[in-house]
């Protein structure tokens, strides 16, 4: 493994992905639903197993040889029993299933002002997570960011206000299932179909995931980052995000360098001519902690190892090297270090 990767993924409190640690609504249902079916089928195991040890102890092979044990040829009332009770399981877990199926995918919501929700139309691309930022608090947003979803927190408390994040999963390309096990369920995105997922939580703090269904050479490494902010931080963060590219003057040569190049056929500054559309949008990438959908350190020699192969970091990955010569390099590694 990369050392790099190893960086950017390295264990800590966030390192959290455990469906029994759930922060959310959708996730604490369906924290109930499995540790239910872990005692329904725990008491199952137990039960089967007892019966066949009992069974290996008790009628185990003793005294004389070749005379059998007495043959018994069906009994009514055992297979009545034994046909009966499972059907009745699975009746119990087909109900708790379906209610908990309910509880986590309800319709979202119209957006209207003041209803403090989120929502985010997510577009899952090999490999990597647009996100398209469409309202909050009933304001019209239209801007597009990647990998890194940051949505507000909750207040604490029963009384507190809460803000629900709602989002539409597509996908650009093949099946991608978009999974941050302590906020809510696996959910997939789906070419030509939109699915919706909902979570809130009032615990701040960055949340990880993954995708989970497997979508090529890169499905390993196209992670999940959601930050939880404040919602003051959150605020202060989607007013950076509405504003066009940073225009540092100090690094004009760079910005020349950059659109000159054919990084403009599929990535997007807004402010600038760059409007491609196919890979993540660049306007603030350094408001990103991470490179390559979470797996890599966003840090100046990172980027600059990044744009030099980016073959090397993430094989398989849809960007090129486009063989940039030392100075053309060192250009627009400063240029993209402004994009605040
Ligand atoms: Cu995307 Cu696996």
């Amino acid at each position: 493994m990369n050392p790099l990767v190893l960086l950017a993924t390295s264990t800590g409190p966030t390192q959290n992905l455990s469906i029994f640690d759930p922060a959310s609504p959708p996730a604490e249902s369906i924290r109930h639903l499995s540790v239910l079916v872990f005692a329904i089928t725990g008491v199952i195991f137990l039960v089967v197993e007892g019966i066949l040890l009992y069974a290996v102890v008790r009628f185990r092979r003793r005294g004389a040889a070749g005379t059998e044990p007495p043959q018994v040829y069906g009994s009514k009332p055992i297979e009545i029993a034994w046909t009966a009770a499972p059907a009745l399981i699975v009746v119990v877990l087909i109900l708790v299933t379906a209610r908990t199926l309910w509880e986590v995918t309800p319709d979202p919501p119209a957006p209207r002002s003041g209803d403090n929700t989120l929502f985010v139309t997510v577009v899952g691309r090999q490999w990597w997570w647009e996100y398209r930022y469409d309202r909050y608090n009933g304001r019209e947003l239209g801007f597009i960011t990647a990998n890194e979803l940051h949505v507000p927190a909750s207040d604490p408390g029963e009384k507190g206000v809460k803000r629900p994040v709602y989002l539409r999963l597509e996908s650009a390309d093949v099946c991608h299932s978009f999974w941050v096990p302590r906020l809510a369920g696996k959910v997939d995105l789906i070419p030509g179909r939109t699915n919706t997922l909902w979570f809130q939580t009032d615990k701040p703090g960055l949340y990880l995931g993954q995708c989970a269904e497997y979508c090529g050479t890169q499905h390993a490494g196209m992670l999940l980052r959601v930050n939880v902010d404040a919602p003051a931080d959150f605020e202060r963060w989607l007013e950076n995000q509405k504003r066009k590219a940073v225009e540092d003057p100090a690094a004009r040569a760079g910005k020349e360098v950059f659109l000159s190049q054919s990084c403009v056929n599929c990535h997007r500054i807004r402010g600038t001519p760059a409007k491609g559309t196919y890979a993540p949008d660049l306007t603030h990438l350094m408001s990103r902690q991470t490179l390559g959908s979470g797996t890599l350190k966003n840090d100046e020699a990172t980027l600059r190892q990044w744009l030099l192969d980016p073959q090397k970091l993430r094989p398989g990955c849809l960007m090129p090297a486009f063989r940039l010569d030392d100075r053309e390099l060192r250009l627009v590694v400063q240029y993209l270090r402004t994009l605040e």
